[in-house]
């Protein structure tokens, strides 16, 4: 049975003086067996949500929302793979706000895949199409796209042992208040799945977690983890709030039971 995971995205959000706090108020509102959180602070909260975690719950994984697509050098500003192990388990790669404000591409994402696995880190992997993707019935075509683009070159049993998740984002639906249906996005993470099995996936496509990502909330993550294709949620917004986070994992935790993980 495919893990269920709940990332919390807290976007350029929190201040090292006050992200421990709040990671340790989540932490100890969400403990629920069987279900696997992480929380994605910016980079300047990391050593302090990763310090408040290890304290409180050392079952919440901490991730970074980038990394850099080469190992070191000259890029001011940047953050490589390598720099954040002993900080992070986790990274958000390609995420829809960066394709957009960074001009990530799915070149640029696999290449940073593939540095997040070879640093030892679980990449989640972002892809949804805008609007006007969908509204021309190109949804599928634009995702299927991204899939095998963001994922070229990664070896499939290697992003199964290390974890690798895909996130499906509709980009119309993150950050608008407009979810998607619970039908339309498992459909999507079927698409996604058949993606992975048309790039020689095999096995391991099934054996992937999909989450969804956009306008989660406590009141309508039942709709989407209804879907059995559907592994749990990329979380924004609500992620900074202790009292969705405890309604968004306490109904991941159905699910876990569900699915017999929660031991
Ligand atoms: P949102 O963001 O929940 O605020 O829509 C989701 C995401 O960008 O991961």
């Amino acid at each position: 049975m495919r893990e269920v995971v709940i990332a919390a995205n807290w976007k350029m959000h929190t201040t090292p003086a006050d992200a421990g706090e709040l990671a340790r108020t989540i932490a100890s509102r969400t403990r629920e067996a069987g279900v696997t959180r992480v929380i994605c602070p910016p980079f300047v909260c990391l050593g302090a949500v990763r310090d408040a975690l290890a304290d409180a719950d050392p079952d919440v994984g901490v991730g970074a929302q980038n990394v850099h697509h080469e190992l070191a050098g000259a890029f001011t500003g940047e953050i490589a793979a390598p720099m954040l192990v002993g900080l992070v388990t986790w990274a958000i790669v390609g995420h829809s706000e960066r394709r957009r404000d960074a001009g990530e591409t799915d070149a640029l994402v696999a290449r940073k895949v593939s540095r997040a696995l070879d640093a030892g880190l679980r990449p989640i992997v972002c892809v949804g199409e805008r609007l006007e993707d969908r509204e021309a019935g190109r949804a599928n075509d634009v995702v299927d796209h991204q899939v095998r683009g963001s994922l070229e070159g990664v070896e499939p049993v290697v992003a199964r042992d290390a974890g690798l998740v895909i996130a499906y984002e509709p980009v119309w639906a993150i950050g608008t208040g407009r979810n998607a249906s619970g039908l339309d996005a498992a459909a999507m993470t079927d698409a996604i799945r058949a993606s992975l099995e048309g790039a020689g996936w095999g096995a391991v496509a099934t054996e992937t977690p999909v989450l969804y990502g956009g306008s989660v909330t406590s009141a309508n993550i039942a709709e989407f983890l209804a879907e059995p294709s559907i592994d749990g949620a990329l979380v924004g917004g609500a992620s900074l709030k202790p009292d969705e986070m405890a309604g968004i994992v306490g109904r991941a935790g159905i699910t876990a039971r569900a699915r017999g993980l929660a031991g």
